[in-house]
């Protein structure tokens, strides 16, 4: 049977989960798995997150995907509830809701959930410069005001747009801003507000700055989020590994191309291997120079890196297996990402980044 498989690794999950409560020991964490836990499966990864606090996700249905697997812990609607029936859902389901604009926090006003309820305590949202969603100066103080008068508990947010890159002059100006608001409404509006403004960037490059709730991602998974340091760097493990299998053998003479449009042609006699993945699965369909995929040796307990060559189709990719064994045949595993390549190695060759190939898997390959 043709096997394109993901494999998630819980053990690698709670190994980083351990690396952000490092970083951040006085922060609780937000744990995010919005995007079905960024393309590994709520049902995977919720059992591996128990030592989080809460978990982040960005659609009410996501929240109720993980109360229906049995997460009873913190659930924060990252972009708060859409309508005024999903606020009502919401308290129904304890949820804890992001408010960034002025129809959600009508709907809070106008239905304040009781005493206990999770609902009651809300991210308000707060525009430092990424200039997507919340409520800009003039507008927060009002709000936290209003909010706090109706018997909610707040926490300031706001989230980074250039994290990732240290030196970028924004990171200051958006750390200036939130914490100086923190500080105003605490003193203006309730001692008791909290804040949360690191997203894992923020976590690895702010430490300063990790407040109450930190809320890490991608670093979860095994992806390093800084632009200067890899995943090995900071001790972060791949949760998932995307691997195939050789499922056809190939010499071509110099002058054959091959794929797709002819697009790679061999210069001299060429041993390929075909590869049971494709765009179909989810694997990216463009590559620069110099994208390859792990050949795995059982026997000699080896791996090998192998070039892609021609065009990535839909169900099959081809690589140049000319420089390792001979006897590595049919069938043999190939790691398309994983410990190696790690999926940012992949995704830079492809143009994009870690994230978006992780969430953008297809249903096709098997998951274990
Ligand atoms: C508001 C918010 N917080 C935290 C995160 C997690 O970010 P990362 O995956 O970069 O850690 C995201 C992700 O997009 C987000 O939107």
């Amino acid at each position: 049977m043709r096997t394109a498989t993901i494999t998630i690794h819980p053990a690698a999950i709670t190994h980083n989960l351990n690396q952000v409560k490092q970083r951040a020991p006085n922060a609780k964490v937000l744990a995010m798995v919005k995007a079905s836990a960024y393309g590994h499966g709520v049902k995977a990864v919720l059992p591996a997150l128990q030592q989080a606090d809460g978990i982040g996700v960005a659609t009410f249905d996501e929240a109720l995907e993980a109360r229906q697997l049995g997460w009873d812990k913190t659930i924060g609607l990252i972009e708060g509830v859409f309508y005024a029936d999903e606020w009502q859902q919401a308290i129904d389901y304890d949820c804890s809701c992001v408010i960034h604009h002025a129809p959600q926090l009508e709907w809070a006003l106008d239905n304040i959930p009781k005493m206990d309820s999770p609902t009651r305590q809300v991210w308000l949202k707060y525009n430092t410069g990424m200039n997507r969603l919340g409520f800009d100066d003039n507008a927060i103080v009002q709000v936290a005001e209003q909010l706090h008068a109706a018997g909610y508990q707040l926490i300031l947010t706001t989230h980074f747009a250039n994290a990732d890159n240290r030196d970028h002059p924004l990171n200051a100006v958006q750390i200036q801003r939130f914490s100086s608001m923190l500080k105003l409404l605490q003193e203006t509006v309730c001692v008791e507000i909290k804040g949360s403004l690191c997203n894992s960037a923020g976590i690895v490059n702010f430490t300063d700055y990790h407040y109450d709730w930190v809320r890490p991602g991608i670093m979860l998974y095994g992806s390093s989020p800084v632009n200067n340091q890899c995943a090995a760097d900071l001790d972060l493990r791949a949760a998932m590994d995307f691997s195939a299998q050789i499922m056809a053998l190939q010499t071509l003479n110099a002058g054959n191309a091959v794929g797709y449009g002819s697009r790679w042609t061999a210069t001299k006699e060429t041993r390929i291997a075909l590869i049971s993945v494709g765009y179909g699965d989810g694997y990216p369909r463009l590559f620069s120079e110099g994208a390859y995929v792990c050949i795995i040796d059982d026997v000699r307990n080896q791996h090998y890196s192998c070039p892609i060559c021609g065009q990535v189709a839909m169900d099959m990719i081809v690589v140049d297996v000319s420089d390792i064994p001979t006897d590595i045949g049919l069938n043999s595993k190939v790691i398309l990402w994983g410990a190696m390549p790690q999926v940012d190695e992949v995704a830079t060759h492809a143009g994009t980044i870690g994230y978006e190939l992780l969430c953008r898997l297809s249903a096709r390959p098997k998951r274990i």
